[in-house]
């Protein structure tokens, strides 16, 4: 039996070196064979605490019960009509989003860099309708914003952009956390100011509170438009639905993804009534964006966040995460710092690959992802129960101190 599994790794893990473009590199040696609650099975018969749950996509965890009766019911009845006509899902998500946020007005496209394309084309077009464009965008240095071109172009990341050169232009980078850089590069044609709250991809950075008030006063008074990208922070990952209720500001644009269909592609450009006014009929458009599947499986994380207080999980959850971090660290000095809100943290290593420590947490049965040389990111389910949290904390501690 064994033996039968490690064929099936070895057949994948062949065949995906042969057909698939290797933009992975090489991955985790283990072949997802399904899920259940906070555990992924491989095909090796093992189980596997799923600590960063599809990179913050696996909102409920796997198989959730609503989740899975909200697509498969709605697969029944129709999986896709196009955005000629009107679909019950669509409306009532767009209406659910704009009754829980600052926003007015939703487009939903299917991925992160598809709603932040959405985002910068409605700033733009919102200053170009005004009869006096302002296409520039500043941007943070380190941010990450998607792998399209004008996402790689928002990024503030030269390794994303350089091999794709020229890339659209626009953008300028500042340093995070850094408002008089803000101030200092913004200019007559500075339409749009775009930030996370916690800069996920590049080793969980989050911005100071009195940063992020600040901009948004510095847009307010500037007549700027303010983007966040909530693609990773959104969808209750934080412990609010929204980080940007952490920071006592609203922006005037704001994406979703990753985690708003619990796993089902989906994106979503969320816009006050004024700055919703960038986009008319014909401006934008999408062949998939808000199909009845992908909104009837949001609608139904939403239910389910709502019903089964998911919000106060993470925050007690992840209260008692991070205490338990704080003295994994004291006890065995090999950790610098914990960093990032609810269950989105950043754990990063004193000294030693952090691509070591995922790699042994694996062995161990536990799902993490490193960035960069040292850092351990964390974003399991929402559903992660303190129990399921002592078991990773410990295994974890095993591991930084070298036990097998
Ligand atoms: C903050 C942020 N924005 C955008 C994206 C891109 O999302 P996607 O991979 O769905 O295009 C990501 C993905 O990691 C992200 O973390």
């Amino acid at each position: 039996m064994e033996e039968n599994k490690d064929i099936k790794l070895q057949q994948i893990t062949g065949y995906d070196e042969a057909y698939y473009m290797p933009v992975f590199g090489k991955r985790v040696p283990l072949v997802v064979d399904h899920g259940k609650g906070v555990y992924l099975y491989g095909t090796d018969g093992k189980k596997y605490m799923d600590m960063i749950g599809g990179i913050a996509v696996n909102t409920l965890g796997h198989d959730n019960g609503r989740l899975v009766r909200a697509i498969s019911s709605q697969a029944r009845k129709v999986i896709h009509c196009c955005n000629y006509y009107y679909n019950e899902p669509q409306t009532m998500l767009a209406k659910k989003l704009v009754e829980m946020s600052f926003a007015d007005k939703v487009f939903f496209a299917n991925s992160g860099a598809e709603a932040n394309e959405g985002a910068i084309k409605l700033a733009r077009g919102y200053w170009s309708k005004k009869g006096t464009p302002k296409p520039k965008i500043i941007t943070a240095k380190m941010s990450f914003h998607g792998r399209t071109l004008a996402t790689i172009a928002a990024t503030g990341q030269e390794k994303f952009r350089a091999p794709f050169a020229p890339v659209m232009p626009g953008f300028e980078y500042v340093p995070f956390n850094d408002f008089e850089a803000i101030k200092n590069a913004t200019d007559a044609q500075t339409g749009a100011i775009m930030l996370e709250l916690i800069q996920g991809e590049s080793g969980v950075h989050p911005a100071d509170f009195d940063y992020i008030q600040s901009v948004r006063k510095f847009c307010t008074q500037n007549k700027i438009l303010l983007i966040i990208d909530e693609v990773q922070t959104g969808v209750g990952r934080t412990g609010t639905f929204f980080a940007y209720e952490q920071f006592g500001i609203q922006p005037d644009i704001l994406t979703l993804a990753k985690g708003l269909a619990g796993g089902v592609p989906i994106g979503a450009v969320l816009a006050n009534q004024s700055a919703a006014t960038g986009f008319g009929p014909g401006d934008h458009g999408s062949t998939f964006g808000g199909n009845p599947l992908a909104c009837a499986a949001a609608l139904a994380v939403l239910e389910e966040i709502e019903s089964k207080n998911l919000l106060s999980n993470v925050q007690n959850v992840s209260a008692y995460l991070q205490k338990k971090l704080q003295s994994v660290s004291k006890k065995t000095k090999k950790i610098a710092e914990v960093r990032g809100k609810g269950f989105l943290l950043g754990i990063e290593l004193e000294s030693g690959s952090a691509s070591d420590v995922k790699m042994k947490l694996f062995e161990k049965g536990f799902l993490v992802s490193s960035i960069g040389s040292n850092v351990i990111r964390i974003a399991p389910p929402l559903i992660l129960t303190r129990f399921q949290a002592i078991k990773f904390i410990s295994a974890l501690q095993d591991v930084l101190e070298g036990k097998e």
